[in-house]
């Protein structure tokens, strides 16, 4: 480990101009970012811009977005920063209304020219740090790799799921640091096809889409359903667990992302007591007009068996496409184990891309009694 670069804090303020060596910061790690999914995917349709960055580092609902960097040199503060002396990051959520175990979907990159010389290594001791500090004992984050042959020598397994995973040098270095593998999802894409099939929906429900917010009456139908979700959703050893939504988190949460990000949701409504009974959800990010990325799909346990599923999914591909007609790839993940889901995703025509592995670290007060 050499001791020629520091770690520091990124902390934009609120309200008001945002300091120049705060911007610089967050340019570096959007440039390092962006290297990283190119190497990863091929692609950028992940990367952020620096001022989609720093909305989100800024306009918070239910979770805290700090950012690290390590940068060159011995420093105490940003002021007088270059992009290139920016050497690495980590940016994570801290949820601050459920999930108070956690620190969740962190993301680290090291600039490649400055990888095996501990710059990792520092950025994860300051995430631990800051998770002992607020009292949280989890810390968890997804990264992809290309999926494994059945038999295959040294691949990553979860408890849980079908999918194995080749090691990788992200793999190599979440080990090293005592993250373990808690679950291990199907990363898949669609090539938006240029005729969409109707959604046919069963008896006794009807469709409704929107691009944008979700209108005042649909929003505790919908808050019911992402909390039914937490419970849902197949997790492996991911520590999880419910989100408690309700009308006013629905509006607070689009407001927050609406000027770096657009929705497009589809609901089921179950005609006879008017209930929304399961809804998917889409996003685009507004400066990328070819690729989406599916957010939630949950049908209600009661009214499973009716091929809601595939009728919400349909039915949004096709308002979303009429709102966005360059939308042409968009990106999707399911746990390796929920084969219902991936069976509605294969009859839409998504192709499985890669595994993503959730890392997760425990505190080691946690794991011994
Ligand atoms: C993974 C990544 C963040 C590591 O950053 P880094 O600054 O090179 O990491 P460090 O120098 O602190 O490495 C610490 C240890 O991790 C392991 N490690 C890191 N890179 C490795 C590699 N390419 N192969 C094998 N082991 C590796 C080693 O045990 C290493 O210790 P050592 O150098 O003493 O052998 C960096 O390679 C990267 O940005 N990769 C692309 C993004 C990514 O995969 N992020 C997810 C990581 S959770």
């Amino acid at each position: 480990m050499t001791n020629d670069f520091s770690v520091l804090p990124v902390v934009p303020p609120d309200e008001g101009e945002v300091p120049d060596g705060v911007r610089t910061a967050v340019a570096g790690a959007a440039t390092i970012s962006r290297g990283v999914w190119l190497d990863l995917f091929g692609h950028v349709d992940f990367a952020r811009s620096p001022e989609a960055w720093l909305h989100r580092m800024t306009h918070r609902v239910s979770y805290d977005r700090p950012l690290l960097v390590a940068v060159a040199g011995a420093r105490a503060d940003l002021v007088g920063l270059k992009v290139d002396d920016v050497l690495g990051y980590a940016y994570y959520d801290v949820p601050t209304a459920d999930n108070l175990h956690t620190l969740d979907a962190l993301e680290l990159g090291v600039r490649p020219s400055a990888r095996r010389r501990g710059v990792g290594s520092a950025l994860v001791a300051a995430v631990k740090a800051d998770a002992a500090a607020r009292g949280r004992t989890h810390v968890m984050g997804w990264m992809d790799a290309p999926i494994a042959g059945t038999d295959e020598t040294g691949a990553l397994r979860s408890r849980t799921d079908p999918i194995t995973a080749r090691p990788t040098a992200g793999s190599a270095f979440a080990l090293a640091h005592g993250f373990a593998v808690a679950q291990i999802e199907r990363y898949s894409v669609l090539t938006v096809p240029a005729v969409l099939a109707d959604a046919e929906v069963a008896p006794g429900y009807r469709l409704e889409a929107w691009i944008g917010p979700t209108p005042p009456h649909h929003r505790a139908g919908l808050a019911s359903l992402w909390t039914a979700f937490g419970n849902d959703q197949p997790l492996g050893d991911v520590a999880l667990g419910e989100e408690a939504w309700d009308a006013d988190r629905i509006a607070a949460t689009e407001a927050a992302s609406a000027a770096v990000c657009e929705r497009c949701t589809a609901v089921a409504i179950h005609e006879a007591s008017g209930e929304v009974v399961g809804a998917s959800q889409l996003f685009r990010d507004l400066d990328k007009d070819e690729a989406a990325t599916q957010g939630v799909t949950q049908v209600l346990r009661t009214h499973r068996g009716h091929r809601l599923g595939l009728a919400l999914k349909r039915h949004n591909l096709r308002v979303a496409k009429a709102g966005w007609p360059a939308l042409e790839r968009i990106h999707t993940w399911n746990a390796g184990e929920n084969d219902h889901m991936w069976r509605i995703n294969e009859a839409l025509g998504y192709q499985t891309r890669a595994a993503e592995i959730c890392w997760q670290w425990i505190a080691p007060s946690e794991t011994t009694d």
